[in-house]
Order: C-alpha cells, then structure tokens, then sequence
C-alpha cells in the first residue's frame, strides 16, 4: 500500500485496486463471522462538516467490525471550533493527536487535500466541495460493478444527472478510464454536464466518451447506468423536462437483461420505487458493499503507519 492519504480516485492503480478489492471479499467474511479484534487499539475520528447517511454509518460500522474505536462529530461547522474562527489545518493538527485515522467531509472542493496536507494521520475523503471528489464511493461503486459484472473491462457505462458537480461520477470516472476498452457517456442537461477537467484526463488517457443531453438508445446497451440527482432549481430554465433523465419500468424494459443500475444514493424522484425489485437494481447491494470496502480501506491505511 503507498498511499498515505486517500484525497482523490486517480491515486490508485489498478493494481492497487485489485489489491483493496481481494481485502474486500475478505471483509465480507469477517463481517459473516461477527467481524474481528485486530484493530482494538485503533480510533478513527469522523469529521463530517455536511451531512452524511451512507458513508459517516459505513465508516463508522467498518471501525466498529474491525474492533476499533470511533470519535465522531457531524455538523461539524457547528459542533466543531470552526464556529469560533479556526482554521481546517488546525483542527486536523489537534485531531490527528487523538486518532489514527480521520474520515472528513468538508464543505469546499479541496478541504481533504488542506487537510491530508497538515495531518500527522492518515485523512481520508469522504466528499469535498461540491465539485470536489468522493473516492471512497468510487471504490465501492467499482468493486459493486466488479461483483456484477464479473468484470471491468469493455463496459459501457451511462453517468446520468448533475455531473459538474456529481462528485461520485467524477471519481467514478478516473477509476473507470483506467481500464480496457472503457465506454464512458456522460447524460446531463448542458448547463450540468460533466467538467473539462475529466475529459481532460480521459483524452489524455485515450478512453473513449459521449457527452449527450438526452439518453436515446444509450441505456439500451448499456452494461452500467450510474444514476445520480438532478437538483431543479439549479436549472436556468425551470421549464426544462426532467423525466428523460429518471429510470422507471419504460426505461428497464428497454435496459439488458444482465444490465445493473446504480445510484450514490440518497435519491429523490429519480428511480421510481417500482424500479427497486428488478434484480438489475443493484443500488442497496452497492450501499452494503460500502461497509466492506471501507473496511477493507481502513485496514490498509492503517497498516501503512
Ligand atoms: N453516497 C453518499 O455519499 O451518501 P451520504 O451523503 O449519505 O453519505
């Protein structure tokens, strides 16, 4: 293992990924086992300035499984010194005293990077910003299509929804391009559409992408659709029909039958609920490959002290 602190998707290589993912189906065993003793004398801080379901729980049942501790503040921009004028640096400074492993989720794109910067301990991003990252569900968005899919090379795979500032899509991305034969679509309204900075790195790596403002027949072949939130009164014109972008039993009909859907979560309108007992819907098994991979995350992170 050589990364120190997880702050953005493209730090790991696809041997690395490999790597955490053989931890991974370990962890799904000990977790079936009553999970372990090994990590007793490990404390992980959660820093949580925004709020968080999936991932702080996660996080914190991935500590509890491996037998450590957990210190753990949410709202942290109101429960934290932040509210008197301190500075990130600082509270991770103070922080890293009393952990040996901090989970953060900040407010602006960059505050992990701030905070790997000044840590003593390794820091882990649990989403920056708005147009930030969120590596940790990248890795267990991948490990859940490499579970699926048997694979991970030669995929189509449709991002659909607010993808400038979709940090899941954006480091589900990265991780994507560094495979075979990768077909990436990027399904968004125009003012929402994927930023030049993961193009970018997709044209520098040679993966093949469309960006298109309507699905057409895309979902029809695709393996993977990674469906995410359209937030409306982000959009200019308020008029703008937003069903095309939403899955619902018209859509699966015309989706392969070994196709999988996915989706960060939490959703709004954006899957109907008659869509979630379709064996395709791969999006609660995606949640519970969370617990896994974050275990498998921690385990690493910290054996490299
Ligand atoms: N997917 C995700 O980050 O969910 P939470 O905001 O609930 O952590």
């Amino acid at each position: 293992m050589n990364i120190r602190h997880l702050v953005e998707s493209q730090q790991f290589t696809v041997p690395l990924l490999m790597e955490l993912f053989e931890r991974t189906r370990a962890m799904e065993k000990i977790v079936a086992r009553g999970g372990t003793r090994d990590y007793e004398r490990s404390i992980m801080g959660t820093l949580f300035y925004r709020p968080s379901t999936r991932t702080r729980f996660s996080f914190e049942s991935a500590m509890h499984r491996l037998g450590g501790r957990v210190l753990s503040t949410e709202h942290a921009n109101e429960f934290s010194s932040e509210i008197e004028g301190e500075k990130l640096e600082d509270t991770i400074r103070i922080i890293g005293h009393y952990c040996d492993v901090i989970v953060l989720r900040h407010h602006e794109d960059g505050g992990a990077r701030r905070a790997a910067a000044v840590s003593s301990v390794p820091v882990i991003n649990a989403g920056d910003g708005t147009g930030g990252q969120h590596p940790t569900q990248a890795l267990l968005d991948l490990y859940t299509i490499y579970r699926e899919c048997r694979t991970l090379d030669g995929l189509s795979v449709a991002l659909i929804g607010a993808l400038d500032q979709g940090r899941t899509a954006r480091s589900l991305a990265y991780l994507l391009g560094k495979f075979d034969r990768t077909k990436l679509y990027f399904i968004a309204p125009e003012e929402m559409q994927i930023k030049p900075d993961i193009l970018d790195y997709l044209d520098k790596h040679g993966v093949s992408y469309e960006c298109s403002a309507t699905a057409g027949d895309i979902l029809s072949h695709a393996d993977v659709v990674y469906q995410t939130r359209i937030d409306r009164a982000r959009l200019q014109k308020s008029d703008i029909d937003l069903t095309p972008y939403n899955i619902d039993g018209a859509v699966l009909s015309r989706m392969k039958d070994d196709a999988i859907i996915m989706h960060p979560l939490p959703r709004s309108v954006e899957i109907d609920h008659a869509v979630d007992d379709d064996p395709r819907a791969a999006y609660f098994r995606q949640t519970q490959n969370g617990l896994y991979v974050r275990m498998a995350l921690l385990t690493m992170l910290l054996e490299s002290e």
